[in-house]
């Protein structure tokens, strides 16, 4: 039995009940905590986690569930709990790594992985060049913050293009610019990785009329079948961002699999009842064995 932290910001979600549930059912003591409760105590060989007044003692393990809105501070509690050395199911480091997606897509490509041809402008008069370097427009103008697809745009025309980036520009929002992967057809397809294994996959279909094929901007989900280039591809991002639990998007090009993102907490409800998988349950027993990997390691 183990006792394990599930940080969660909302008890009542999804993804925190059906992680809860897991837990349980595979007779483990589960407690959920808001990470936006917790303090640290910083102090010479004794790191302590605070919350509700008291310290956190004896966990075995971690499941943090953190936010693109907390990041930093979610990756100091987690680190916290590295250097109590309690297991955790997403190590800091990783979680910073992959919620910068211009690292991500830099550090992927390096490594041989295909993702979509994409720019940063240093200075706005660099644009026009830029995206001829992409092969010319459409192309998607992407804030380096976006989630849920708000802060993704396509852009017709260059003069498009570049009107959108003065404008995220002047608000102080960095974007990228990438090729539009046109025969995607406002399509994309989400890999749930837990461990070495492709738990789950789905294909997620943008609604007429729109290119965003994100659940939360109304696309719809159905099951797919990857094939062994997507799914090497797919385990290979995870490995490459040191995720055990990864959500990776790729979108299907006329040149095989191009990873667009790899999420360090991705969402279970679309998943699991578009898969039927137990993908909780999947991610708690591969909790399991890294505790057991990791008490070996310690005690040599
Ligand atoms: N280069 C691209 N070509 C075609 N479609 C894209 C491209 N980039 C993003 N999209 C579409 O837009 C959606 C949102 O983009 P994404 O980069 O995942 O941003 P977010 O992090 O906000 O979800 C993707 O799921 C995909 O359907
Ligand atoms: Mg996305």
């Amino acid at each position: 039995m183990l006792n394990i932290a599930l940080l969660s910001r909302g008890p009542s979600l999804y993804s925190t009940q059906s992680l809860f549930r897991a837990a349980r059912n595979r007779g483990h003591y589960v407690r959920i905590i808001d990470h936006g409760q917790i303090s640290l105590l910083i102090e010479q060989g004794v790191p302590q986690v605070v919350y509700e007044g008291g310290k956190l003692v004896g966990m075995d393990a971690v499941i943090p569930r953190i936010g693109a809105s907390v990041t930093d501070y979610g990756a100091a509690i987690i680190r916290q709990f590295e250097l109590m050395e309690v297991y955790t199911a997403t190590r800091s480091e990783a979680l910073i790594m992959a919620r910068d997606k211009l690292k991500c897509l830099q550090i992927l490509s390096a490594s041989g992985i295909s993702v979509p041809k994409t720019v940063i402008a240093g200075v706005p008069e660099a644009l026009p060049r830029l995206i001829d370097m992409l092969g010319g427009t459409p192309v998607v103008v992407k804030m380096l913050e976006s989630t849920h697809g708000v802060g993704v745009v396509l852009a017709e025309s260059r003069n498009t293009a570049v009107s959108i980036v003065e404008a995220f520009t002047k608000l102080g929002q960095p974007v990228i610019l990438q090729e539009y992967i046109q025969e995607a057809a406002g399509a994309d397809v989400r890999a749930f990785v837990v461990g070495k294994r492709v738990v789950a996959s789905m294909l997620r279909q943008a609604q007429a009329g729109e290119f965003r094929s994100n659940l939360h901007r109304g696309a719809s989900a159905t099951l797919t079948e990857l094939s062994p280039e997507e799914e090497q591809t797919v385990l290979q991002a995870a490995r490459l961002m040191n995720l055990e639990i990864a959500g990776v998007d790729i979108l299907r090009s006329n040149r095989g699999p191009l990873v667009m993102e790899v999420n360090a907490s991705p969402g279970l409800e679309g998943i699991e009842t578009t898969t039927k998988v137990d993908i909780a349950g999947a991610i708690i027993e591969n909790l399991e064995r890294g505790v057991e990997k990791y008490a070996g390691r310690r005690k040599r």
